[in-house]
């Protein structure tokens, strides 16, 4: 069965200032498949990741050469419209980040911004949104207290939800559960599991365990290049390169 690709860098290059932080990177994600990245502290995870919804736009000083194709639309041209890219590409951070708000207007602001009006059509979001999230059932009757008020791992689910209710393509997600204790990592994974039925998740993780647990492709950076992608079981059971091998291994990072 082939995979068609959601997501195609061409030699992407990007520098934050003189600092050359990722080098010809040439990568395709996979539709509907969890993609994950990893390698050692610093070599451009997080700076990759970024670039897939445009965030690096918000950091000063920073060059970008080469392609970046969303469904097979240039991301880095000046005619597209970034708020509806990151519509379309959604991002979950490392620390859970809800708005001081209710649990409701968490998942409500964003089709708010994009229009939706009418509060039964609401309602229907943010129930369908907690539900993919999986956390309806232990919020359902809180709705409308403060999201602060839930666990991290709880938090962390509705930054999930908040994600789905503009209904993204593709879920970039860097380190979600390095916050997180054993219990709620193991829900996010579990949920990660099941969005790629409907979602392109692409995860970042210094856990290897994780990665292998939880991702179908993985790519191995250092120092700014990509030095190996492909399958999971691939790139952990039989690197091509050396350099993988003595990551995966524990040799370095
Ligand atoms: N806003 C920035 N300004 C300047 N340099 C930056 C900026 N963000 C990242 N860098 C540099 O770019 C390189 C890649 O950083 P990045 O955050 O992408 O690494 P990472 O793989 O996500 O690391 P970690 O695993 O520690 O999160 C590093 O050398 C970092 O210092
Ligand atoms: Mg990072």
């Amino acid at each position: 069965m082939t995979t068609e690709t959601i997501i195609q860098t061409e030699n992407l290059n990007l520098w934050y200032g003189e600092s050359h932080a990722l080098q010809t990177v040439s990568m395709g994600i996979p539709k509907n498949r969890v993609t994950a990245l990893i390698g050692p502290s610093g070599c451009g995870k997080s700076t990759l990741l970024r670039c897939f919804n445009r965030l690096n736009d918000l950091i000063d000083h920073v060059k970008i050469t080469g392609t970046i194709l969303l469904d097979n639309e240039d991301i880095q041209c000046s005619a597209t419209d970034v708020v509806m890219l990151r519509k379309k590409v959604g991002m979950v951070f490392q620390k859970p980040n809800p708005f001081p708000k209710s649990i409701y207007e968490n998942i409500a602001y964003g089709p708010r911004v994009h229009g939706v009006k009418e509060k039964s059509e609401l309602d229907a979001i943010v129930e369908r949104s907690l539900r993919r999230a999986a956390l309806w059932d232990e919020v359902k009757d809180r709705l409308h207290d403060s999201a602060l008020g839930l666990s991290g791992g709880q938090q962390q689910r509705l930054c999930i939800a908040r994600t789905l209710a503009v209904e993204p393509e593709v879920i970039l997600m860097d380190e979600p559960c390095s916050a997180l204790d054993p219990i709620a990592t193991a829900k996010i994974e579990n949920l990660i599991d099941m969005l790629k039925q409907q979602y392109t998740v692409i995860i970042v993780t210094h856990n290897m365990q994780q990665a292998a647990r939880v991702s179908d492709f993985t790519g191995f950076m250092y120092l700014g290049k990509l030095i190996e992608c492909g399958k999971t079981v691939q790139i952990f059971e039989h690197p091509k390169e050396e350099l993988t091998e003595n990551y995966i291994t524990g040799r370095f990072g």
